[in-house]
């Protein structure tokens, strides 16, 4: 069986977003990978947040992986923080990381253009702590959003450069829909939003996730066609119904034929609640078992630990570290 690696920063309360573009192709891979699903909380404080914010964003996304589906019983699914050998395998793939690199790395040149003050070093090699979590694993495919795709590639380049200079010790691996912004439909959906309607959260009430889809932008064409140049919001909306009924855009779009805006936005909100309320209510039960949820977590770190400690062992060895 082939490994597969996915992980996700608590930064905020998972989107549907995060869930149709990420997590929904993680749960039917179960079966087929062998996998590993992480919180990165030590990527989450690359930028300023604060240490509750950050305990309690880490175990919310925990309870939410289990409501939507990851089984802990099939795959190993841990906090980044409680295998140590995450931040150490960091500081080797620094020492073959290039500067250059690292400073093209979409993440960090963004918070550079926006002329932000108190970047971290941190965040400079976020990318690099997240080559080291694909690679403790020996992972062969790397899930992401397009907006990752960038880090899986880097994380390609420094296995194969450490494998070059010091024999052969990681797995090199390899590179799913991209989901966009409802307000703002041509830029992805993120968790950080500042513009609450322009995110749909998988811990949104059925009331919220309709009154945030009637404010959906769309366009003055007034016809339901996929068009992601002329019709951003409208194709936007398609392409969530399509992916929560798991029907084409096609299709949607011939049962479509003739309705209005109003319809399209109704539709897709009874698509959305459709996937989200089962999440939603599994959720509230972990959320109110942190017993449970604790004891999973020390579960999954305890598996995910093994192979760590052995790819860092095999590392540091072949790095004449003693
Ligand atoms: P994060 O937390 O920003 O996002 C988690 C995953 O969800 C995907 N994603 C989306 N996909 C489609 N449409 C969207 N609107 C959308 N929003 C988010 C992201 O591409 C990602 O796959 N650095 C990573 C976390 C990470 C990681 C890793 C991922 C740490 N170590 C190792 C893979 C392997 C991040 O910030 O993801």
């Amino acid at each position: 069986m082939k490994t597969l690696y996915s992980a996700t920063k608590p930064t905020g309360i998972l989107t549907i977003g995060n869930y149709l573009g990420a997590i929904k192709n993680w749960i039917t891979m179960q079966d087929e990978y062998n996998c590993y699903f992480c919180i990165a909380n030590l990527h989450a404080h690359t930028i300023e947040l604060s240490a509750e914010f950050v305990r309690q964003k880490t175990l919310e996304q925990y309870a939410m992986f289990l409501a939507c589906g990851l089984d802990p019983k099939k795959s190993t699914i841990y906090v980044q923080s409680m295998v140590k050998e995450h931040s150490e395998i960091c500081w080797l793939l620094n020492c073959n990381t290039m500067m250059g690199e690292a400073s093209r790395m979409t993440q960090y040149k963004d918070h550079v253009a926006k002329g932000e003050k108190s970047i971290t070093t941190a965040l400079f090699t976020y990318p690099v702590l997240m080559a080291g979590d694909i690679l403790l694993y020996n992972t062969n495919i790397v899930p992401v959003g397009e907006d990752q795709v960038q880090h899986v590639e880097l994380t390609r380049d420094i296995a194969n450069r450490f494998n070059h200079r010091f024999g052969d010790t990681f797995v090199v691996p390899k590179v799913g829909a991209r989901i966009k912004g409802l307000q703002n439909p041509t830029s992805k959906m993120g968790k950080s939003n500042e513009d609450v309607n322009d995110v749909i959260l998988l811990t949104d009430s059925d009331e919220m996730i309709v009154k945030k889809l009637k404010r959906a932008v769309t366009d003055s064409l007034g016809q339901i066609k996929y068009d992601e140049e002329n019709q951003p919001g409208v194709s936007n909306l398609l392409t969530i119904i399509s992916a929560c009924e798991n029907k084409s855009i096609d299709e949607i779009v011939k049962e479509m034929d003739g309705q209005g805006y109003g319809v399209l936005k109704n539709r897709t909100a009874q698509a959305v609640i459709s996937v989200i309320a089962p999440i939603r209510e599994k959720y509230n039960y972990y959320m109110s078992h942190l017993d449970e949820l604790m004891a999973l977590m020390q579960d999954g770190a305890k598996k995910a630990e093994v192979v760590a400690r052995e790819t860092l062992n095999r590392a540091k060895n072949n790095m004449g570290l003693l």
